[in-house]
C-alpha cells in the first residue's frame, strides 16, 4: 500500500515536472521565431512540433497530478535563449536530456507504488521526449557513432 509521504513526494516529482514542460513549450515557441538562416527552415517546424506536444504533455501530467491527488501548478521553470542559432538547439538538447532522466525516475518511483497505469502515461511521454533529443542531436549534427577503431572487434573477416 503506498504511504502517503511516498505519493507526496511523486506529486511534488510531477509538479516540477509539469513546470519543466510549460516552459519547454515557451522555449520552442521562442526558439523557432528566433532560429533564422535557410538552412534552418526545417528544424523551425520541428521545434514548432515539440512546442505542441510539449503541451500535450502538460496537459496529461497535470491531469495525473489531479488524479494522484494533488493539486496542479501554474509555475513555470527557467527559460532560456540565445542570439545564437546552435545555442539555442544546445539549450532545447540539454532540456530534453533533462527532462528525460527526470521521467525515468518518476517511473521508477510510481512502480514502487505499483501505480503502473500512470507509469505507463510518463513512459509515452519519455519515448516523445526521446524523439526531441534525436531531433536536436540531428540538427546540430551530433555524430554519436564511435569510430571503427573503438571496437573491440573486427568488422572484416
Ligand atoms: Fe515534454
Ligand atoms: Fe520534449
Amino acid at each position: 500500500m503506498a504511504s502517503q509521504q511516498q505519493l507526496d513526494q511523486i506529486i511534488s516529482g510531477l509538479n516540477l515536472d509539469l513546470s519543466w514542460e510549460y516552459a519547454a513549450m515557451i522555449q520552442y515557441i521562442q526558439h523557432a521565431s528566433m532560429l533564422t538562416g535557410p538552412e534552418y527552415t526545417y528544424v523551425i517546424q520541428e521545434l514548432l512540433e515539440h512546442a505542441q506536444q510539449e503541451h500535450e504533455h502538460a496537459v496529461i501530467i497535470s491531469d495525473l497530478i489531479q488524479y494522484l491527488g494533488g493539486i496542479p501548478t501554474v509555475e513555470v521553470a527557467t527559460r532560456l535563449t540565445s542570439l545564437n542559432n546552435v545555442e539555442m538547439l544546445r539549450q532545447d538538447l540539454q532540456a530534453e536530456y533533462d527532462a528525460i532522466r527526470r521521467y525515468l525516475q518518476r517511473i521508477e518511483q510510481l512502480e514502487a507504488l505499483h501505480l503502473y497505469d500512470s507509469a505507463q502515461k510518463i513512459r509515452n511521454i519519455v519515448v516523445v521526449e526521446q524523439e526531441h533529443a534525436i531531433d536536436l542531436e540531428k540538427a546540430l549534427g551530433i555524430q554519436k557513432v564511435r569510430p571503427v577503431s573503438a571496437y573491440p572487434f573486427s568488422l572484416t573477416p
